[in-house]
């Protein structure tokens, strides 16, 4: 449940948009609630750099590479990402690179009680990159990537429903849930936009990205019918190393930093993003709102 991204491609866009209804169900994962013992997909959420030499679990095994070490963080707990970060801090002198790459498209709620879509995929990574700012500041140059979506586009940020019910919208009907994720992609852009500003100071710079139409292990847990259904789409993805490419250009490639808090797709910055996502006034609100979620203000 790493990577959720909802499919688009530009010309088959209203076609894929009743795809992605039926996406919604795909994307799901099973109603059980997270084992954080035994969950280890969501337990590695966050690409830490490989810089990161301490350990508490060897992953060289898998990756063939002694340097890579994982770490334990739940999203969806303000109270984790707090320890996962006093963890980083203590045992990491330098952050040259986080990428805030975890999205979900779950019902439910997180464990503070904020709705699961908007507690995991925006304000688990707000806390996060916030509280490791500094570090990523005494490292610069240094980055923060964010994975969005295009699902932006549909998204809408109702301050007043979030005030009062801390999530996007009431209801989780699996329609609901693709509009809620479509939503925190949203804030996934506008994060990045106020994070540029905030930062214009430092040598930190953060992109966000729509990493493309990729096929993940998403729909591992859909019903055959949908499978069935979906087997043309699927033909259409790309796999999970080519949707790792614009992330990877935001992450790597060098002299991109004078379009710190630009949308990327493509490998390339999208210039005429939607102006819902160049709002100035909703990308301070949401971060004041998202402070104060989490205890900072
Ligand atoms: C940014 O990096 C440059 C070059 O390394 C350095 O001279 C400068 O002091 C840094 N600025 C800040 C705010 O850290």
């Amino acid at each position: 449940m790493v990577l959720t991204q909802v499919l688009f491609l530009p010309s088959y866009h209203s076609v894929l948009f009743t795809y992605m209804w039926f996406f919604t169900f795909l994307s799901r994962c099973k109603k059980e609630k997270i084992n954080k013992e035994q969950d280890t997909e969501h337990s590695s959420p966050v690409s830490v750099s490989p810089v990161l030499t301490s350990s508490l679990v060897p992953c060289d095994q898998e990756t063939g590479n002694n340097q890579v070490i994982l770490l334990q963080l739940d999203l969806a707990s303000l109270k984790s990402v707090r320890s996962f970060v006093e963890n980083v801090l203590r045992t990491e002198s330098r952050l040259d690179l986080l990428i805030n790459n975890a999205g979900l498209m779950n019902d439910g709620k997180t464990q503070e009680g904020f709705g699961m879509i908007f507690g995991v995929n925006h304000l688990g990574h707000f806390l996060l990159t916030v509280l490791l700012l500094d570090r990523l500041k005494a490292s610069g140059p240094s980055r923060v990537v964010t994975v969005a979506s295009r699902g932006y586009e549909y998204g809408k940020i109702d301050f007043n429903c979030l005030t009062t019910h801390r999530d996007f919208a009431l209801g989780d009907n699996d329609y609901q849930l693709f509009l809620k994720y479509c939503h925190s992609k949203l804030c996934n852009v506008l994060f990045t936009y106020e994070l540029a500003k905030r930062l214009q100071d430092s040598n930190v710079t953060c992109y966000s990205l729509h990493p493309g139409v990729i096929k993940t292990e998403i729909g591992r847990n859909a019903k055959l019918w949908m499978k069935i259904l979906f087997a043309p789409v699927s033909l259409l993805l790309t796999d999970a190393e080519s949707g790792a490419q614009t992330t990877l250009h935001c992450a790597l490639e060098q002299g991109i930093e004078h379009l710190s808090g630009h949308y990327f797709t493509h490998c390339a910055p999208l210039l005429n993003v939607m102006p819902k996502a160049r709002d100035d006034a909703a990308a301070k609100k949401l971060w004041e709102l998202s402070e104060s979620f989490c205890g900072l203000s």
